[in-house]
């Protein structure tokens, strides 16, 4: 999986792509969706797993005929293991690109390391552009707190902030702080409750994903090398 960095980006054969899900699975739907209607343009889908047995998202995929597995990881025990299959997956399917898609599972370093610039997250609150501090300068140059972790949505609405919204970001082993590839603002509403602004941070979450994945594949990441296909 470690390919040279000197390739050409976005040529040779689409990058294939692991999506990884713990649950519902609505982002895989946006990225089948793209794959369908020939908009994920110079990638593909050729795997998903989930951790979780009864993840939705498992379903999904195979109504649309992609490889779905279930990888036994909801205990911290069954790390080593899970790891250690993940990556033979990956070998086997020439996985280029791994999406980290609602999936609810902390990766070693050492794993992480196995993947430079091969790994993207999803996150549903904006965090720094390169990835390091503890604040975000948003559209119209405020700075608001960058929100790391579990519950975001409901945090950006108990800080009091005025805009939210989501990020694709590169993975790293620091949580939540790679360099980001895209993100979007969501605007915070008078009233809104924790689950009215989720809703809407999906909606464009489903659309920031598929940007991510061409920005990625086709080289469009500033500071980011291009994805070379896998070593076969
Ligand atoms: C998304 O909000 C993502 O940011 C977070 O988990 C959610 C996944 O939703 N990490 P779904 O399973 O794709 O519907």
């Amino acid at each position: 999986m470690s390919g040279s960095q000197g390739g050409q980006a976005g040529q040779g054969r689409p990058r294939r792509l692991a999506v990884l899900i713990s649950g519902g699975g609505s982002n895989l739907q946006a990225l089948i969706d793209a794959q369908e209607s020939g908009t994920l343009t110079g990638a593909e889908i050729v795997l998903v797993v989930s951790n979780r047995a009864d993840a939705y998202g498992l379903q999904r995929a195979l109504q649309h005929k992609l490889p779905a597995i279930h990888l036994p990881w909801t205990k911290r025990s069954q790390q080593a293991e899970a790891e250690e299959k993940l990556a033979a997956l990956f070998a086997l399917f020439k996985v280029d690109l791994i999406v980290l898609s609602g999936w609810m599972r902390i990766f070693t370093p050492a794993f992480i390391e196995r993947y430079p610039w091969r790994i993207i997250n999803q996150h549903p609150a904006l965090l720094p552009l390169d990835g390091v501090g503890d604040e975000v300068i948003t559209s119209d140059g405020s700075v608001i707190p960058a929100l790391r972790g579990l519950h975001v949505v409901g945090r950006a609405l108990e800080a009091g902030l005025k805009v939210t919204g989501c990020t694709v970001h590169y993975v790293i082993p620091e949580v939540d702080a790679g360099r980001v590839v895209c993100r979007a603002e969501v605007p915070i509403c008078e009233g809104d409750t924790e689950e009215g602004l989720y809703e809407r941070v999906k909606v464009v979450e489903r659309r920031l994903i598929v940007e991510a994945v061409r920005r990625v594949v086709n080289g469009g990441v500033p500071g980011a090398p291009p994805l070379d296909p896998a070593r076969d």
